[in-house]
C-alpha cells in the first residue's frame, strides 16, 4: 500500500498566497466587473531591465550556433556569473566570500526548503513570528514539528515574536536553538537589522553551535548606509551562517527564476561520529545529485545585472518600487493608520483599524475597495491585527489603490 508523508496533513490551510489567490478568484468570479488591484504577493510588475533582455537575446543566439551552444551547465552555476556575484555583492562590501562558495539556483524560496536536505531531523528550530511561511511550512513537511494549535503555532518550534515593541527585530532566545531563520530586510514587516543586532545573533550562534539561515532576498532595497546587506559583513558569520539571495526582487526575475545561496567553506558541523563536516560539501553533493543548474540564457541575463547599464537600470527599478512604498506609507498614515517598513524594503506593514482582524481587513479591502493585500495573521499568530501591502505594482495602480482604500477607511 502506498503511504504518504503524513506531515503534510499537519499544514494549516493552504500556503498563504495560493489561499489568497483562491479567495480573490472567487470574488472576481462573483464580481466580474470589479477592477481588482493586487498588492498582495510580492511579485514584481515592471519589465526586465533592458541590459538583462539584451544579454538573454544574445544568449538565445549562442544556443543557435554549434560553436556557442550550451548543454548542461555546471550544477553550481557558471563561474563567470559566480565571480561577478562574489565581487559585486560580497567582496565590494568587505565580505570574504569566494565565487566557489556561491551556488546559483532557480529561487531562494526553493533553496530555503531544499537546505533541509543536508540538516538533521532533530535540530531545534527558531523562526520569527510573523515570518515568511516557507521557513515554517518546509519544516512541518519534513516532520520537524508537532501539530499546530488553534493560533496556528506548531509544536516543537521556537517562535521569536517581532513587533513594534522590539522594533521588529527578534529577541535572542534564552534557550539554545540549533537553527535560526532570519530575514532582513524583513518579509513581512519591512524592518531592517542593525550591525549590532546581527552581531548579537552571530555571537549567539557561535556560542551555541547554532546555524543561521539568513534570507537577504530584499537587500537591494536598503537605503540606510549603516544597515548591513549581508550577514557576512558581521565578524564570525562565515562560521555559522548560510545566506540566500535572489534576482527576483532587485531585477524582476520572479518569472525568469534566478537566485543564489552562499555556503562558506569554513562552515562546519559535527557529525554523530564526531567528524567535522563541511556543509559546503554536503550542499554541493546535494546540488550535483538533484539539480542541473539554471538555464544558460537566464544566467546570462543575471550576469548583465552587474554591467554598468544593468546596475543603473536595477537602481532605477528599486527606486521606483521604493517610491511606491513611500506613497503607500504617506497615504495610509494621512488616513490615520499606523504604518511600518517600506523605507528599506518593498513591504509596508500596517496596523489594522481597531476591531478589524487581519482577515476582516483583507475582506473589507477586497470587497469595498477591490484591493488585495496580505493578512498579517497569514505570516503567524503575532501578525494578527496587521496587514502587509506590497509596493510591487505600477504607479497608477498604487495611486488608485490608495485612493480607494483611504476613501473606504473614511466610511
Ligand atoms: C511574498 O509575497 O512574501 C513573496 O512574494 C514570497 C516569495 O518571494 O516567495
Amino acid at each position: 500500500m502506498v503511504t504518504i508523508n503524513e506531515n503534510y496533513l499537519k499544514l494549516k490551510a493552504g500556503y498563504l498566497f495560493p489561499e489568497i489567490a483562491r479567495r480573490v478568484n472567487a470574488f472576481a468570479e462573483a464580481n466580474p466587473s470589479a477592477a481588482i488591484i493586487k498588492l498582495g504577493i510580492g511579485d514584481v510588475t515592471e519589465p526586465l531591465p533592458q541590459a538583462c533582455r539584451d544579454a538573454m537575446t544574445q544568449a538565445i543566439q549562442d544556443m543557435g550556433q554549434r560553436e556557442t551552444f550550451k548543454g548542461y551547465g555546471p550544477e553550481q552555476g557558471y563561474l563567470w556569473l559566480r565571480e561577478k556575484i562574489a565581487q559585486h555583492d560580497f567582496q565590494s562590501r568587505g565580505c570574504k566570500i569566494d565565487a566557489s562558495e556561491i551556488f546559483v539556483s532557480d529561487g531562494s524560496k526553493c533553496d530555503c526548503g531544499n537546505i533541509l536536505d543536508i540538516l538533521g531531523d532533530d535540530n531545534s528550530i527558531a523562526a520569527t513570528d510573523p515570518v515568511y511561511p516557507v521557513y515554517v511550512d518546509t519544516n512541518v513537511m519534513a516532520g520537524h514539528t508537532g501539530e499546530a494549535d488553534d493560533s496556528g503555532k506548531y509544536g516543537g518550534l521556537t517562535y521569536l515574536p517581532i513587533s513594534a515593541d522590539n522594533d521588529f527585530t527578534a529577541q535572542i532566545p534564552s534557550e539554545k536553538v540549533d537553527i535560526i531563520y532570519l530575514c532582513f530586510p524583513n518579509n513581512p514587516t519591512g524592518a531592517v537589522a542593525t550591525k549590532e543586532n546581527l552581531q548579537a545573533w552571530v555571537d549567539y550562534a557561535k556560542e551555541n553551535g547554532s546555524l543561521i539561515l539568513f534570507d537577504a532576498a530584499y537587500e537591494a532595497f536598503i537605503t540606510d548606509p549603516a544597515i548591513p546587506h549581508s550577514i557576512y559583513e558581521i565578524e564570525g558569520a562565515r562560521d555559522c551562517a548560510i545566506e540566500f539571495r535572489s534576482f527576483s526582487k532587485n531585477a524582476g526575475f520572479t518569472g525568469t527564476r534566478c537566485a543564489l545561496t552562499v555556503v562558506p567553506k569554513s562552515l562546519t558541523v559535527k557529525a554523530s561520529n564526531g567528524e567535522e563536516v563541511q556543509l559546503w560539501t554536503l550542499w554541493n553533493r546535494r546540488q550535483c545529485t538533484k539539480f542541473n543548474g539554471v538555464s544558460y540564457i537566464v544566467q546570462r541575463g543575471a550576469e548583465a545585472v552587474y554591467s554598468a547599464e544593468g546596475q543603473a537600470q536595477i537602481k532605477a527599478l528599486i527606486a521606483f518600487y521604493l517610491e511606491n512604498a513611500q506613497i503607500i506609507r504617506d497615504r495610509l498614515s494621512a488616513a490615520g493608520l499606523k504604518v511600518y517598513g517600506g523605507t528599506n524594503a518593498p513591504y509596508v506593514w500596517v496596523k489594522t483599524p481597531e476591531s478589524f482582524s487581519s482577515w476582516d481587513f483583507f475582506d473589507k479591502l477586497l470587497q469595498a475597495a477591490n484591493v488585495v493585500g496580505t493578512p498579517g495573521s497569514g505570516f503567524g499568530a503575532a501578525g494578527e491585527g496587521y496587514f502587509r501591502i506590497s509596493a510591487f505594482n505600477s504607479r497608477a495602480n498604487v495611486e488608485e489603490a490608495m485612493a480607494r482604500v483611504t476613501a473606504n477607511l473614511k466610511l
